[in-house]
């Protein structure tokens, strides 16, 4: 099925070629694992979410990023094409960036980013924001570059949403930017300074909406002064590189074709269940049609949990 597009979503950010290995459990410092299959995946933050944008729907979706000229840039390029993504290409002679993942049993990762080419992007490289309803960032370009296009975006009225992945601090210059802020629970402890109290960390951000994605637990938001809390859908999990990536992108084309925040949330906690379940970050965001059916079958889990572990009870 295909819906209607209503928003227009722009997406400046990495991409990545992600050099995959499987292994019992990912090595702790020092150690040498011995995996077993190896292979290579479209992947990069910014590139996995405008894929997810673009299959979840509703919102035609453009893509600012950087390749280099060689053999590593053609997936990556073809992956955001397949999806439907419409590309600004920055050329550049520094390599394409890459991705080296350990993918665990327990569907754990941990993942060193070499980003190379994603470097090459800079504050004038942004797209026309003529039409543009959400502009949808990371960190894994640098950031006076993120900054300047939020600031832009600001400017031109477009919606800025920020996810705020790979955790750093960030000048408080950069989050004025912001109309939405999506990070994980080590991500909002590095923005914050504040572990273990999701409730007390949320409000302490001086960004109008944010959502915090707890893994298996859910996610909760506050958006405009309003808590909400979104069980995940419990899935067998083989792969959970790029399930937040997948999240962003689809909640952000649910909010461009305008559905309410709960409802959102909710698809976006469907379609990165859906892609736990498959091997590669682009390679496992599910279709439309998918998430729908997911959506229809379950009904949602009690949010008790989710609000105690959040310090919401
Ligand atoms: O979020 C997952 C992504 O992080 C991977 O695809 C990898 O490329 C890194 O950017």
């Amino acid at each position: 099925m295909t819906v209607e597009s209503r928003g227009s979503v722009l997406v400046a950010g990495s991409a990545n070629l992600d050099f995959v290995v499987r292994a019992a459990h990912v090595p702790a410092p020092g150690e040498t694992v011995l995996g077993r299959d190896f292979d290579t995946f479209p992947g990069g933050k910014g590139a996995n979410q405008a894929v997810a944008c673009a299959r979840a729907g509703g919102a035609a979706t453009r893509m600012l990023l950087a390749l280099g000229n060689d053999a590593f840039a053609a997936p990556l390029e073809a992956s955001l094409r397949n999806a439907g993504v419409a590309l600004d290409i920055v050329r550049t002679e520094q390599a394409t960036g890459v991705a080296f993942v350990c993918l665990s049993d327990s569907a754990e990762n941990a993942i060193t980013v070499a980003p190379g080419a994603n470097s090459a992007l800079r504050p004038e490289h942004l797209s026309s924001l003529v039409g543009v309803t959400h502009l949808l960032l990371q960190l894994e370009t640098p950031l006076p570059s993120v900054e300047a296009w939020a600031c832009a975006a600001r400017a031109a009225r477009v919606a800025v949403v920020l996810n705020a992945a790979p955790a750093q601090a960030l000048p408080a210059s950069l989050l004025a930017h912001c109309d939405l802020l999506i990070v994980n629970e080590g991500e909002l402890a590095a923005l914050t300074g504040i572990a273990g109290d999701v409730s007390a960390a949320l409000d302490a951000l001086d960004v109008p909406r944010v959502v915090v994605t707890l893994g298996a637990r859910g996610c909760c938001a506050r958006i405009d002064g309003q808590r909400l809390l979104q069980p995940a859908f419990a899935v067998p999990a083989l792969d959970t590189t790029g399930a937040g990536d997948t999240f962003c992108g689809t909640l952000v084309a649910a909010l461009s074709r305008g559905l309410p925040f709960a409802s959102a949330l909710r698809r976006a906690s469907a379609a990165s269940a859906l892609a736990c379940t498959r091997l590669g970050a682009q390679t496992g965001v599910p279709g439309y049609d998918e998430v729908e059916r997911l959506l229809a079958e379950r009904a949602d889990a009690s949010t008790r949990e989710l609000a105690v572990y959040g310090g919401f009870a």
